[in-house]
């Protein structure tokens, strides 16, 4: 057997046939049932095809679906922002917060917004010291894992970099997606404006199981 026929991803699987060129997949179909009505191709074969299209058609809804884009928050999103904070307030990855405390910051919040519904949520606090932290970040569970946790961190980046902050931090049970954002680990003592404000009220504050993460901002060019 040649090798490219052991291999999973043969080079021939990336040919398109010249008589295949430029036609729409309902012409390819087509083309395909006539060959089959003719006897041409198998049941098996004709059934592999099947599957091929409906996958192909999976994967670009898919891409039709997910239009989600990162805005600021407005006071018309404070129930959606207040779902998605308490409910991972209740599965204990986020602090709760007040519908007041959220309306008062709602100008430090993000959403990530899927035909006009909020999918994900986040905000920047700015302590007294200039260091800022990411806070209730939260993307909802059926679209997790497609991008709007990193969309959310960056568009808080970039706010931060408009406003010359030189530091992000956060503290999180989520370190490996912070990892994969570009934070690196830092410690939780190297916080102390966080100690100050939320930890002491901590029921955890003794045997705190979140870790901290930083990420520098560099100055801007102009
Ligand atoms: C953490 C959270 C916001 C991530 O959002 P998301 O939309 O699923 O993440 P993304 O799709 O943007 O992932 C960005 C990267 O992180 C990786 N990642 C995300 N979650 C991960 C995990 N649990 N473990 C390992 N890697 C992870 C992704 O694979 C992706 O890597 P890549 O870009 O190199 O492929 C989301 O899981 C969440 O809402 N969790 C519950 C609440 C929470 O923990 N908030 C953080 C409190 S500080």
């Amino acid at each position: 057997m040649a090798s490219s026929e052991n291999s999973t991803t043969p080079d021939s699987s990336y040919v398109i046939l010249n008589e295949l060129k430029g036609l729409t997949l309902d012409e390819v179909y087509e083309k395909a049932s006539a060959l089959y009505n003719e006897g041409r191709i198998s049941d098996d074969d004709m059934q592999a095809f099947g599957n091929a299209v409906v996958t192909l058609n999976k994967v670009f809804s898919k891409q039709e679906q997910h239009h989600a884009f990162v805005r600021q928050a407005t006071l018309e999103d404070v129930d959606a922002v207040m779902d998605m904070v308490s409910f991972w307030a209740q599965h204990g990855q986020n602090l709760p917060r007040k519908r007041n405390e959220i309306i008062r910051g709602i100008q430090t919040f993000a959403v990530s917004v899927l035909d006009d519904k909020v999918v994900g949520c986040a905000c920047l606090y700015v302590y007294d010291s200039g260091l800022a932290e990411i806070r209730s970040l939260g993307v909802s569970p059926v679209i997790q894992r497609q991008g709007q946790g990193r969309a959310i961190v960056d568009f808080l980046l970039k706010r931060a970099e408009r406003m010359a902050i030189k530091r992000v931090f956060v503290l999180t049970r989520s370190p490996q997606f912070f990892s994969r954002v570009g934070f690196t680990r830092t410690l939780r003592e190297k916080l102390p404006e966080k100690i100050l404000k939320d930890c002491e009220n901590c029921p955890k504050r003794d045997c705190c199981d979140e870790i901290a993460y930083i990420h520098d901002i560099p100055s801007r060019m102009v």
